[in-house]
């Protein structure tokens, strides 16, 4: 049974770090937080599921004051071992639905997280929670992988997405429920480790909906943080949507 840490408890908080080692690479990292400091200017950023600070640290180093709503204890109980891990503010709860007494320029939700929540109506609620975080002409940023039913071949429900010597990832589609349950194994001191969580993956074209049943509206879509161009071949969106200003 899941406790409150959901599923990035104790046992994956403690490999979080190494087993995404190629998340936490500067090329990787950089882009990510150039495009946030410049959408945050001079106001403060919210990252709904912060984990272990992959780009709440290296964003806060930046002069940008980040706040993280985080579910699970044990990432944020990493983040805090880190240097300036202390001096980030962080709320435990679900980021759907829990508040934060502050305003933000910016709300970040990267690396697939907003798939976490596996019903449409948390997903909406998230994108609603967010509006009502964000300061007037605010913009809340997502990255999520598109859907990958293209290379799913008709008549079968799963999809190997990673093979190496130690680990194996398999993703397993519910195509009718917009389902999707990634499977990771890897062998850790010699036996075999399953972690497996589920998803809920959705267009591009439904979270643009999702942000206007919010009340904000899509400024920017992109493959990637350098601003890439979105194709019909791209893997992954970086999307922005803005509140709008307060009128004149
Ligand atoms: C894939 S990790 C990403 C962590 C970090 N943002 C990064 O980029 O490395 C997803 C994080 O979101 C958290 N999370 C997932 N669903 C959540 C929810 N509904 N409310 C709060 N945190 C959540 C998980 O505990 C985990 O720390």
């Amino acid at each position: 049974m899941r406790g409150d840490d959901g599923y990035f408890d104790e046992r994956v908080a403690a490999r979080y770090d190494e087993s995404a080692a190629d998340m936490f690479d500067p090329a990787v990292v950089d882009p990510v937080v150039d495009f946030l400091v410049e959408l945050a200017g001079s106001g403060r950023a919210l990252e709904l599921g912060i984990g272990t600070g992959r780009i709440a640290l290296p964003l806060a180093k930046r002069g940008v004051p980040v706040h993280g709503i985080e579910m699970s204890k044990a990432m944020v109980a990493r983040l805090r071992a880190k240097p300036g891990g202390e001096d980030i503010d962080v709320t435990i709860g679900d980021f759907a639905t829990a508040t934060v007494d502050a305003t933000f320029s910016v709300a970040y939700l990267v690396f697939n997280t907003i798939s976490n929540l596996t019903t449409q109506a948390a997903q909406v609620a998230c994108f609603r929670n967010v509006a009502t975080h964000l300061e007037p002409g605010g913009c809340f940023v997502i990255e999520v992988g598109v859907p990958g039913l293209q290379r799913l071949p008709p008549g079968e429900t799963a999809r190997v997405f990673h093979i190496s010597e130690t680990r194996w990832g398999i993703d397993e589609f519910d195509v009718a429920n917009q389902g999707l349950t990634s499977h990771h194994f890897e062998i850790v001191d010699g036996r075999v480790e399953r972690f497996s969580t589920p998803f809920r993956y959705a267009w591009p074209a439904e979270y643009d909906l999702m942000a206007e049943l919010a009340g904000m509206t899509l400024r920017e879509r992109w493959s990637g943080w350098r601003r890439e161009p979105f194709t019909s071949d791209s893997r992954k969106h970086v999307s922005v949507w803005e509140k709008p200003p307060v009128p004149e």
